[in-house]
């Protein structure tokens, strides 16, 4: 069968490789595991809780309504907890819409969300209508999402996947095409522009990567060898972000605690700013992973 829906989680094989699969737990629309032919492609905490009491450490959480933890006290994101609550709600399950690819729809509207939750942002007087789609191919997965104003209150948001890569030694791990690209360093506090024709990682490394042309392709590569090709629709902005051995350290659910040397976080969003929604308008964006392939340098 191509779609098991079980209780908690929904899981979606390729039909012509029994192998190639992708799990998605229904708290968050959390995608938890996506393999081709039999090997892993993103990484999962060990200490990952995934009985809904908190966000899930690893895999594909969804950030809505807004990315980290809003600094401006005016800004109707502002009560927020960090990242939202999109990773922290059930989505509702909607069922396959195809079956070949295999092709599976979530839900969240306020229905979904906890009161306390809605009470934060605006005090629950926004209405949205959000629809994530994700579909297996035999070598790509897209991730997409549609947001919807369905009511009379026009809102701001942020949209990002934040894509838990697993990777064999994160120090012999680059991402490429990043060079000449404007961005905020969240450590440094500070805005400039990267300079590295790859980027690589030895320390802790938090950066966002904003208005990036939706024509480049972000390549993890590990020994010359392309894991994973990173392409966004809609997405400019993209996070980077490893925590390295203090930070993990400090994540409870971070597990093993020498996990950072096997993940990193490769984010695309639109976070840099804010996506205004009027009434009846709608909005949408993707994300589209596939595997292996040349390596290919995309300057200006
Ligand atoms: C990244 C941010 O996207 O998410 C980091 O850039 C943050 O600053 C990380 O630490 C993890 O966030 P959380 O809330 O899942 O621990």
């Amino acid at each position: 069968m191509a779609v098991e829906d079980n209780d908690s989680q929904v899981v979606l094989t390729h039909p012509s490789n029994p192998e190639t699969s992708v799990t998605i737990l229904k708290y968050g629309a959390n995608v938890i595991s996506w393999k081709n032919k039999g090997t892993e492609l993103l990484w999962l905490s060990e200490g990952a809780k995934l009985d809904g009491s908190k966000p899930v450490r690893g895999g594909i959480p969804l950030v809505f309504p807004v990315f980290g933890k809003q600094k401006n006290e005016s800004h109707p994101t502002f009560p927020l907890p960090q990242h939202g609550f999109a990773r922290n709600s059930t989505w509702e399950f909607l069922g396959q819409t195809t079956a070949n690819p295999p092709t599976v729809q979530f839900a969240l509207s306020p229905e979904q969300v906890s009161s306390e939750s809605l009470q934060l942002w605006g005090k629950g007087k926004y209405d949205f209508t959000l629809i994530l789609t994700i579909s297996l191919e035999e070598e790509k997965l897209t991730t997409s999402i549609e947001v919807e104003n369905p009511g009379a209150e026009e809102f701001e948001f942020n949209w990002l996947f934040h894509t838990y890569f697993r990777v064999p030694d994160i120090t012999d791990t680059l991402v490429n095409n990043l060079i000449d690209q404007k961005c905020f360093d969240q450590l440094l506090a500070e805005e400039y522009v990267e300079k590295s024709p790859v980027v690589s990682f030895h320390e802790e490394f938090d950066r966002v990567y904003k208005k990036v042309d939706t024509s480049k392709i972000f390549q993890i590569i590990e020994f010359g060898k392309v894991l994973v090709n990173v392409e966004r629709v809609n997405l400019p902005d993209a996070v980077v972000w490893n925590p390295w051995i203090k930070k993990s350290d400090g994540m409870a659910d971070f597990l093993p605690k020498t996990g950072y040397l096997n993940m990193v976080c490769v984010e695309p969003g639109h976070v840099s700013d804010f996506v205004t929604l009027k009434k009846g308008e709608k909005w949408s964006g993707s994300q589209v992973l596939t595997v292996g392939g040349e390596i290919k340098v995309q300057t200006n």
